[in-house]
């Protein structure tokens, strides 16, 4: 590829998707070598993470966009974001030299429901296995890529909460498989409630409190709506100590669409509404497009709306594994913060 006036830029691969060209490799030389000494860069930039699940290439903060792989407890996964990067696997299987290599793609919001197409590169797919985070076991099923049941990115905002979760009571809204849930139970909250549209996803994580050896039934699962499940425990006066908001960008459910880019403020309100004085609220997102000073006013709007004031506590960042770009702005997509409310 070459700028307008034939400077070369670099060798890519091209797609007619939202990306014409993703660049791999440096215009000199040939690609496979450019493309293999990418990925040999971003292992030996990995430095080691407390679990057993983590990112060996994270995409373009890596230079390699489009292409992301995981290890979990040593099954490695490829995600793409385009069939258009099928050529990559044997060369970046060549230099991760994997017993177990599964490949798949990363899906597309608008294509939900939609199963991944899944193909294993190296023996056989893993099924559904265990890896360690923080001392914690989880089940995740590396074949399923950005839904393998660990958002490992939050992996450091679950190590500062650790020691905070001991005798709170806790709402995880959006709680997928369970991993704040699992992580708060483990170290002493009072009780748990975890809320997800998903049963099978809600299933995963009463799973997950077994290998932990937790009693799950002395905690919540609730298989609801997370605007639903709110407004259920306002209108019965349930109070939370902690209340954990994780959602994705986009949802829509029975009671109507979430979009991140406008809802939040409706969405903190409705948390600040079941929190007790002096409570916490861990609000997440990971909208790329939301700067952290929109997602400070989106919070504050809520606040306003519910008659409460906020403190940021604490803000989290991607652990290690998960490095941020500075040349590529959208890799901070992540606020995780820890909100004090009076
Ligand atoms: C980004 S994941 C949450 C990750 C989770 N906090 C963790 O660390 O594992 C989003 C979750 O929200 C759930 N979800 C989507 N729309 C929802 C809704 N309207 N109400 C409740 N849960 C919803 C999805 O099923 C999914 O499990």
């Amino acid at each position: 590829m070459r700028a307008e006036d034939g400077t070369p830029l670099g060798q890519g691969i091209a797609d007619d998707g939202w990306i014409a060209v993703r660049l791999l490799a440096e215009a000199d030389g040939d690609f496979e070598t450019g493309l293999t000494r990418r990925v040999q860069a971003a292992l030996s930039r990995r430095i080691p993470v407390d679990s057993t699940a983590r990112r060996l290439v994270n995409a373009e903060n890596d230079d390699l966009p489009g292409i992301r792989v995981d290890d979990y407890a040593g099954h490695a996964v490829i995600t793409l974001d385009s069939p258009s990067l099928d050529a990559v696997v044997p060369l970046v299987q060549k230099v991760l030299d994997a017993p177990s290599l599964v490949a798949t793609y990363r899906r597309d919001p608008r294509d939900a429901g939609k199963t991944p197409v899944t193909r294993a590169v190296a023996g056989d797919d893993p099924g559904e296995i265990e890896v360690v985070e923080l001392g914690l076991r989880y089940a995740v099923r590396p074949a399923m890529g950005k839904d393998a049941g660990l958002f490992t990115d939050m992996r450091e905002l679950r190590r500062w909460l650790a020691p905070w979760w001991t005798g709170r009571r806790v709402l995880n809204l959006f709680a997928h498989t369970g991993a704040f849930s699992v992580s708060a139970a483990a170290h002493g909250a009072l009780r748990v409630d975890s809320v997800d549209l998903s049963g099978p996803h809600l299933a995963r994580a009463r799973r997950n409190f077994e290998l932990n050896s937790l009693d799950a039934l002395a905690h919540g699962f609730w298989t609801e709506d997370g605007f639903k499940a709110l407004d259920r425990l306002r209108r019965t006066g349930q109070l939370h100590d902690v209340v954990v908001v994780d959602p994705p960008g986009y949802s829509r459910s029975e009671e109507g669409s979430w979009q991140g880019e406008k809802d939040w403020p409706r969405l903190a309100a409705a948390c600040l509404r079941v929190l007790s004085p002096g409570g916490w609220l861990v609000a997440c997102s990971n909208l790329g497009t939301q700067s952290p000073r929109q997602f400070a006013g989106a919070l504050s709007q809520g606040a306003e709306r519910a008659g409460r004031r906020l403190r940021v506590v604490h803000e989290a960042c991607p652990p290690p594994d998960h490095p941020a770009a500075l040349h590529f702005p959208e890799s901070h997509y992540l606020k995780a913060w820890v909100v004090g409310v009076d």
